[in-house]
C-alpha cells in the first residue's frame, strides 16, 4: 500500500468512528442529551478537518506494532480535543472568527454560549474516549495522562494563554512558546499516544515525541505563513512578528528534517510496521508544502 492509501485508510476509519459515535450505542446518542447540543457537536467534530493528529496516532501504532486499530479511541479521542480547542479558539473573545474550514464557526451558527458548551462537552468526550482504549489498565491510564498533560496548562491552555494576552512587541522566545504549546502539544501527543496504544518501549516512545514536536513547531510556522496575507489574522501573534518571511520557511525545513532523523530507529524491517514509520516520512515532507 502506498502512503496516499494508506492515510486514506486511517481516515476512513477515524471518519466512520467519529459518525458511530452519534448512533444510539455510541458517546452521542440521540437519547439523554438535548438534540440542540447534539448537534453543535456533530457539526463542530464531522465538518472537514485534515484529521491529520488521528492519522498521526494510528500510524505511530503501527509503526511500533504493525497494527493502527489498538489506537482507534485514542485517535478520535486527540481529534476530539483538538475539536474543542478550534470551537473555542474562534470565540469572540479569543480570535472572533466567523469561518473555519470553509464553513461558518460553531458560535456564528449556533452562538457564543453554545458554542462554549459544545466545547466543554467535547473535552469531556475526549477524555471518555481515550479510556475506552482496548490496551491494558495501566497503557489506559498512561493514555490519559497523556492527554490530560496536552490539555492542560502547561499544555495547549498555556500556549493559547500566552497568544492571547501577551501584547507586543514579541520576541522570538515567547513565539517558540506559543508555537510549541498551543500546537505542537497535541500533536506530539497524537503520537505518543499512538505508541503508548501500541505498546512502544521507551526509545520508540522518545522518538515519536521528538517526532511530533518538531513536526508540531514546523506545522504551525507554515500555519503562519499561510495565514500571512490574511488582513483579519495581521495582529496575531506568529514567526513572521520576529523573523523574515525566508527563515521562516528555512526553520519550517530544519525543524521539518529534525523530525525525520527522529525515525531512523523506529525502522525494524517489518513490512507493515515500516510502511508506517514511510507514512510518517512522507506526512512530515508533504505538510511542509501544504496550502491549507
Ligand atoms: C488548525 O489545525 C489549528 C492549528 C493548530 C494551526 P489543522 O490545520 O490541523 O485543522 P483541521 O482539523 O485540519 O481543520
Ligand atoms: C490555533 O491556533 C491553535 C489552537 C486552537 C489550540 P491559530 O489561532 O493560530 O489557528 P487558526 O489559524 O485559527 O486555525
Ligand atoms: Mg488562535
Ligand atoms: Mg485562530
Amino acid at each position: 500500500m502506498d502512503f496516499v492509501q494508506q492515510a486514506g485508510q486511517y481516515r476512513q476509519a477515524a471518519e466512520a468512528a467519529i459518525q458511530a459515535l452519534f448512533t444510539p450505542d455510541g458517546l452521542v446518542p440521540d437519547s439523554g442529551i438535548p438534540e440542540t447540543l447534539r448537534e453543535p457537536l456533530r457539526y463542530a467534530f464531522l465538518t472537514g478537518g485534515k484529521r491529520l493528529r488521528p492519522v498521526l496516532c494510528m500510524a505511530a501504532c503501527q509503526a511500533v506494532s504493525g497494527v493502527f486499530e489498538p489506537a482507534l479511541p485514542a485517535a478520535l479521542a486527540i481529534e476530539a480535543l483538538h475539536t474543542y480547542t478550534l470551537i473555542h479558539d474562534d470565540l469572540p473573545c479569543m480570535d472572533d472568527d466567523l469561518l473555519r474550514r470553509g464553513q461558518p464557526t460553531v458560535h456564528a451558527k449556533y452562538g457564543y454560549a453554545e458554542g462554549v458548551l459544545a466545547g466543554d462537552a467535547l473535552q469531556a468526550v475526549a477524555f471518555e474516549l481515550a479510556l475506552r482504549s482496548p490496551v491494558a489498565p495501566a497503557a489506559v491510564c498512561a493514555l490519559a495522562r497523556e492527554l490530560a498533560a496536552a490539555a492542560g496548562p502547561a499544555g495547549v491552555i498555556g500556549g493559547q494563554w500566552v497568544d492571547v494576552t501577551a501584547r507586543p512587541p514579541h520576541d522570538e522566545a515567547r513565539v517558540a512558546y506559543v508555537h510549541e504549546h498551543k500546537t505542537a502539544d497535541l500533536i506530539r501527543c497524537a503520537l505518543a499516544m499512538g505508541g503508548i496504544a501500541g505498546g512502544a518501549d521507551g526509545a520508540q516512545l522518545a522518538a515519536l515525541r521528538r517526532y511530533g514536536l518538531n513536526l508540531g513547531v514546523a506545522f504551525q510556522i507554515v500555519d503562519d505563513l499561510l495565514d500571512a496575507d490574511d488582513p483579519a489574522k495581521k495582529d496575531e501573534m506568529g514567526i513572521l512578528q520576529v523573523v523574515e518571511i525566508d527563515e521562516a520557511k528555512r526553520r519550517a525545513g530544519a525543524l521539518t528534517s529534525e523530525a525525520l532523523a527522529a525515525l531512523d530507529v523506529l525502522t525494524s524491517g517489518d513490512a507493515s510496521r515500516d510502511e508506517a514509520v514511510s507514512l510518517l516520512r512522507h506526512l512530515a515532507e508533504d505538510q511542509i508544502k501544504r496550502t491549507l
